[in-house]
């Protein structure tokens, strides 16, 4: 079957997101109770990325698919998760309305980890994207999910638009380069509840988070993976610079005296939502 991708180009790597973001799938432990797998659950994994988050509930369920608008993820997930149970398929969630097979009201329960903050970036497709969630599940499904919440990475946020602000870029363009979509809980549970969710629990919690302490990941990694939008507002030439800029400007911010070791404000928005 083709895949749903719109021709978007692949800003993420597998190899990339281990080096500077293997934390993200190995802190979801709240959610992953949320989730409450069974052994008779059909599941939707939403933004996938590279299984590794998957991974942590195929054992405990009947089956899952995983979705992702990452070609280099989905061949990874495939090659390591890949399974009878577990599938891996290359959707553009913005678009998953479209995509009938999935939006069947056949799953028991739906999950997404640290993804749904890129895939709501675009205003356009932010409430088509939540209906076509509640349209996948069915009539007493569930719909457990972790993102960026209000106020998340506001340091690098901050930081990579004002850089570019420095290198000419106007102010409300740089913003506009932003990635990301950091809502409110009120936000969110006004959303799940237009669609037609009856949401059971919503939170906003912070949660300053480690950076990895490897030679190609720490801040630098970090900035050039889930900043590349960002970047690419630049001529190549000066990207560099601004890397090395936004480093050295969140060098005191992110950085605990007593190791050395580096830690971003992350916030999480995390919820629990019906269908009914
Ligand atoms: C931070 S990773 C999280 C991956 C995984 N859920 C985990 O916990 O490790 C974010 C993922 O969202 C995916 N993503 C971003 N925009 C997307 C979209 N429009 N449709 C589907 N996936 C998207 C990226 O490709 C990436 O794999």
């Amino acid at each position: 079957m083709a895949p749903i991708t719109q021709g978007a180009k692949d800003h993420w790597s597998a190899e990339a997101y281990a080096t500077s973001a293997s934390f993200v799938p190995k802190l979801a432990g709240k959610l992953l109770q949320y989730l409450n797998p069974k052994p008779t659950d059909k599941i939707l994994d939403i933004g996938c990325g590279d299984g590794k988050f998957t991974e942590n509930f195929i054992p405990a369920i009947e089956s899952v698919l995983g979705i992702d608008s990452s070609k280099s993820m989905i061949e990874s997930a495939n090659k390591d998760y890949g399974s009878p149970k577990a599938s891996f398929r290359l959707v553009d969630c913005r678009y998953l309305e479209k995509v009938t097979s999935i939006v069947n009201g056949s799953w028991d329960k739906v999950i997404s980890n640290a993804a749904l903050h890129w895939i709501l970036r675009d205003e356009t497709t932010r409430m088509s994207t939540l209906r076509a969630i509640y349209g996948s599940l069915k009539p007493g499904g569930t719909y457990v999910f972790e993102m960026g919440g209000h106020g998340n990475v506001a340091e690098v946020k901050t930081a990579l638009i004002y850089a570019l602000v420095q290198h000419g870029i106007p102010i409300e363009k740089a913003k506009e380069t932003s990635p990301w979509f950091f809502p409110s809980d009120t936000w969110m549970r006004s959303a799940l509840e237009e669609v037609g969710f009856q949401v059971e629990r919503i939170e906003l919690e912070y949660r300053p988070t480690k950076l990895t302490t490897d030679a190609k990941g720490g801040l630098e990694g970090w900035v050039r993976l889930m900043g590349a939008q960002f970047l690419e507002a630049l001529p190549e030439e000066k990207r560099d610079a601004v890397v090395r800029q936004v480093c050295d400007v969140l060098e005191d911010v992110v950085t605990r005296g007593e190791d050395g070791s580096q830690w971003l404000g992350y916030v999480r928005l995390r919820g629990i939502a019906k269908k009914i």
